[in-house]
């Protein structure tokens, strides 16, 4: 399936932010990569491949986890989201890890090679889920797993709606399609699961995950971070004029306030873990 260019577009306009923040956003998720663990059922020797890995995660998180015992590779089709991985695992020295420019359609892998396979807020964006899915399948070894994480509804997620409940006052924001690419588009329950069983996973299941996002940042920083993490916040600031956006910035630091705590900003957050197996 053709990838979408509007997709590749936004992610390599991001890529530099996800790098920048990578720290944070690695505190912020690891509940989301710890349940990703649990639900691959992954242990220290295993072979484990990342798709959609942004700048790193959680492959850079196993491969410090596990280390040298395992191996882990990651792919992503951003190659400024690929660079910025090597950069880090460099910097780490880390031994254990490989990172691939490759879209999840499409994996420039042999099959039936990985203990697990795992996506962190990735699948949201494939063209074809179902085809993406079915990759994961055909790389891992018979009898192994694969976990998926993605939102549940915005409205439990304050983390993303505290703002889009500021900007959508200032700026016409539609719903997207069922089925655009899309943070939200496996947040009904049961959609991705239905992925996973027409893609041929045996056993699929889903588990609503309750987490804390703690990030041990001010208001003011934390909103630095998401207007540069999210292409479509900045976007719809872009379209604000001067004194709309700093309206909109006032309002923003007053609603954020309310997740404002003496470590940091703290959300409470809902993620669903999708995972299914492949047939022995
Ligand atoms: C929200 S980021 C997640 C990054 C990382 N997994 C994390 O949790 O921090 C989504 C990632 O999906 C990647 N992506 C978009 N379309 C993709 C596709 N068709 N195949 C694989 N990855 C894709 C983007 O390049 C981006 O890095």
């Amino acid at each position: 399936m053709q990838p979408d260019q509007d997709v590749i577009k936004r992610w390599t306009g991001s890529a530099p932010f996800w790098e920048k923040h990578r720290n944070i956003i690695r505190l912020m998720f690891a509940p989301v990569t710890q349940a990703l663990v649990e639900d691959a059922q992954i242990s220290s020797q295993d072979s484990v491949l990342d798709v959609a890995m942004g700048p790193g995660e959680p492959a850079l998180s196993l491969a410090a986890l596990f280390g040298p015992g395992g191996k882990i590779v990651g792919v992503d089709p951003i190659p400024e989201m690929v660079a910025a991985a090597r950069r880090e695992a460099d910097r780490l020295r880390l031994k254990n890890v490989q990172f691939d420019v490759a879209f999840a359609d499409h994996l420039p892998l042999a099959a039936d090679t990985f203990d697990a396979v795992v996506s962190r807020f990735g699948v949201m964006f494939f063209p074809s889920p179902v085809d993406g899915v079915r990759e994961m399948l055909r790389v891992l070894k018979p009898g192994s797993k694969l976990a998926l994480a993605v939102w549940h509804f915005a409205e439990r997620n304050p983390f993303h709606h505290a703002l889009s409940r500021v900007v959508d006052r200032y700026v016409d924001s539609p719903p997207p399609a069922a089925d655009a690419a899309d943070a939200f588009r496996f947040a009904p329950p049961g959609k991705l699961r239905e992925v996973l069983i027409q893609a041929g996973a045996m056993a699929p299941s889903e588990r609503l995950l309750r987490f804390t996002i703690q990030a041990p940042i001010s208001v003011e920083e934390f909103w630095t971070l998401r207007r540069e993490m999210s292409d479509k916040l900045a976007e719809k600031m872009a379209t604000l004029s001067k004194e709309q956006a700093a309206k909109v910035k006032t309002e923003m630091l007053e609603a954020l306030g309310e997740y404002s705590t003496d470590g940091g900003m703290s959300f409470p957050a809902e993620v669903l873990i999708v995972s299914g197996g492949k047939r022995r």
